[in-house]
């Protein structure tokens, strides 16, 4: 029988405050064996292509905004988030202000170095060890497997390094060029929730991609 594993909570202060909870091995029998803080996500990841992950700080606020600004109706049409961002403080806002990277972690995609667009971790679930990812790209860079990598690279980041063990993409039904992204992923689709999103004035249901780690093999460039 293999080793069990639970998350407690500690004194162990981060930060930024809040309390990581820690990773405890048992036994089969219950004895504790190890114990160790969770890690926490990389603030870099590299992808391969020229493309990087970066957790952006307030450098890059202007050029984030830019970005969104520019692809306002295109992105508008999926992502609920457009009208919280009108203008640069908004962004800035958002960057000072983003939650704990417990709770979820959203890289800025860079492409030689510049920004392109954003992939990242809407929400860990650590006790289950269970995450899901949300992303978005400049229109005139789609078609070329960039978001594709990107969420390969942080799949690959979580199950590996942070120690989780299934990734989730929910996908508005009708978003047919997202919903390839999980598919080319190797995910599967394991239903519809219903009603599952509100986009500004309708819901939206959501198409429900999942993969475990032993099934999970990584995209490669
Ligand atoms: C969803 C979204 C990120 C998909 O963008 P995308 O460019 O189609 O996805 P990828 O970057 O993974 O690229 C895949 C495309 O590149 C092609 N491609 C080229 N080289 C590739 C490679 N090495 N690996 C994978 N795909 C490759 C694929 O064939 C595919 O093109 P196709 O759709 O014509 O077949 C983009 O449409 C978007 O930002 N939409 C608005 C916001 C949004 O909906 N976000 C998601 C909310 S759930």
């Amino acid at each position: 029988m293999g080793i069990l594993f639970e998350v407690l909570s500690t004194n162990q202060k981060l930060s930024n405050g809040s309390i990581p909870p820690n990773i405890v091995s048992k036994d089969p029998k219950g004895l504790k064996i190890t114990e160790k803080p969770h890690p926490l996500p990389a603030e870099v990841l590299d992808v391969g292509s020229g493309l990087m992950l970066k957790l952006p700080d307030e450098n890059d606020a202007v050029e984030l905004f830019r970005k969104i600004d520019s692809n306002r109706d295109y992105l508008r049409k999926w992502l609920p988030w457009l009208d919280d961002v009108i203008t640069v403080e908004d962004e800035l806002e958002a960057i000072r202000s983003r939650p704990s990277l417990m709770d979820s972690c959203m890289y800025a995609i860079l492409l030689d170095g510049k920004i392109v667009g954003t992939a990242g971790i809407n929400s860990f679930d650590w006790e289950n060890r269970m995450f899901s990812i949300g992303y978005w790209l400049s229109e005139d860079l789609t078609g070329q497997g960039i978001v594709t990598k990107c969420c390969s690279r942080l799949i690959d980041h979580c199950f590996e390094d942070l120690g989780h063990h299934r990734a989730c993409i929910l996908v508005a039904v009708e978003n047919f060029p997202s919903r390839a992204v999980p598919s080319r992923l190797g995910m599967s689709l394991e239903g519809i929730s219903k009603d599952r999103e509100w986009l500004y004035d309708h819901y939206v249901d959501a198409a429900v991609y999942a993969i475990t780690k032993p099934d999970w093999r990584p995209i490669g460039d």
